[in-house]
C-alpha cells in the first residue's frame, strides 16, 4: 500500500539517523491524505522505531486560529499523530495562528530561520488541494515564496467547511512557501481518489505556472509522487509509473 511505502521510507531514514545520533527533520502536512501515513508511523513507533530524535515543522495553520481550537491544525496534528508517538513536545513546530498581525512578518522569518538552523527538512510530506495548492500556497504563489500570511481561495474555504461545523472558515492562513518546500531533501506528494485526478494531471502535464503552484514540483528529482489508481487515472499513460 502506498501509505505503508511512505511510512517505511520515513522510518528507514529515522532509524539510520538514530543509529548515528542525528536528528531527523520532518515537514508535515494535514488534511485527510496523510492520515494513513500517520497511522502507519504510529504503528512503527509502537513496534520500536523511536521518534525521540525527530523534529517536525508543519506546513501551515489557519489565521487567526487558537492552537487549542478543535479546528486548528495544532489539534489535528496532536489528535492524529503527536499524542501517539514519542516525539518530544519541544521538537514540534507548527505555525502559530494566534500571533498578533503586526508580528507575523517577524514570526514567519523566525520560522524559516529555525528550519535553516536545524539543517533543513529531510523529508517533506505534501497533499494537494483542488486549487493546486501545497500547504496553503494558492494560485499566484511564486517559486521564491517563503513562510508568510496568505489569503485562501473560495474553493479551499469551501472544502474546509466540513471541518468547521457551521462556523466560518478563516480567510487567511500562515503557510511555508514554495521555496521552503522545494528546499527539502526529499518530497513525497500524496494524492488519493478520483477527485484528485484532474488537479494531478493539471499539475504534472501542463506548463509550469504559479496558476497551479504544485506544477513547480514538475521534474524535481527529489520528488516522489505517490498516487492510488484513481488519482493517477489521468496521467498514467503520459508519465512512467512504478507500481508498488
Ligand atoms: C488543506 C491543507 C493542505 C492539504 C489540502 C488537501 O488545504 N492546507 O496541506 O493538502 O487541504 O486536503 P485533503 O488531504 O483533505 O484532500
Amino acid at each position: 500500500m502506498a501509505s505503508v511505502h511512505v511510512a517505511n521510507s520515513i522510518t528507514d531514514v529515522i532509524q539510520k539517523n538514530n543509529a548515528i545520533n542525528r536528528q531527523t527533520i520532518l515537514g508535515l502536512s494535514t488534511g485527510n491524505t496523510p492520515k494513513p501515513v500517520y497511522d502507519e508511523l504510529i504503528r512503527l513507533n509502537k513496534a520500536g522505531t523511536s521518534f525521540r530524535n525527530v523534529v517536525s515543522f508543519n506546513l501551515d495553520e489557519y489565521y487567526p486560529m487558537s492552537g487549542s481550537s478543535g479546528k486548528s491544525y495544532h489539534s489535528y496534528m496532536h489528535n492524529h499523530f503527536f499524542s501517539h508517538v514519542d516525539i518530544p513536545s519541544q521538537n514540534i513546530h507548527i505555525p502559530d495562528g494566534s500571533i498578533a498581525e503586526h508580528e507575523i512578518n517577524e514570526y514567519c522569518k523566525s520560522y524559516e530561520q529555525k528550519i535553516t538552523d536545524f539543517g533543513g527538512i529531510d523529508i517533506q510530506i505534501l497533499g494537494i488541494g483542488r486549487t493546486g495548492h501545497v500547504g496553503f500556497n494558492e494560485p499566484g504563489s511564486g517559486i521564491d515564496s517563503i513562510t508568510r500570511l496568505v489569503y485562501l481561495e473560495d474553493i479551499t474555504r469551501q472544502d474546509a467547511k466540513i471541518h468547521f461545523n457551521g462556523s466560518p472558515v478563516p480567510e487567511k492562513a500562515i503557510t511555508m512557501g514554495i521555496k521552503t518546500i522545494l528546499e527539502a531533501k526529499k518530497i513525497y506528494l500524496l494524492a488519493w481518489g478520483e477527485k484528485k485526478a484532474e488537479i494531478i494531471a493539471k499539475s504534472f502535464l501542463q506548463q509550469v505556472s504559479s496558476d497551479c503552484p504544485v506544477s513547480f514540483l514538475q521534474g524535481n528529482k527529489k520528488l516522489e509522487l505517490v498516487l492510488d489508481e484513481p488519482a493517477a487515472a489521468m496521467i498514467q499513460n503520459e508519465i512512467q509509473v512504478n507500481r508498488i
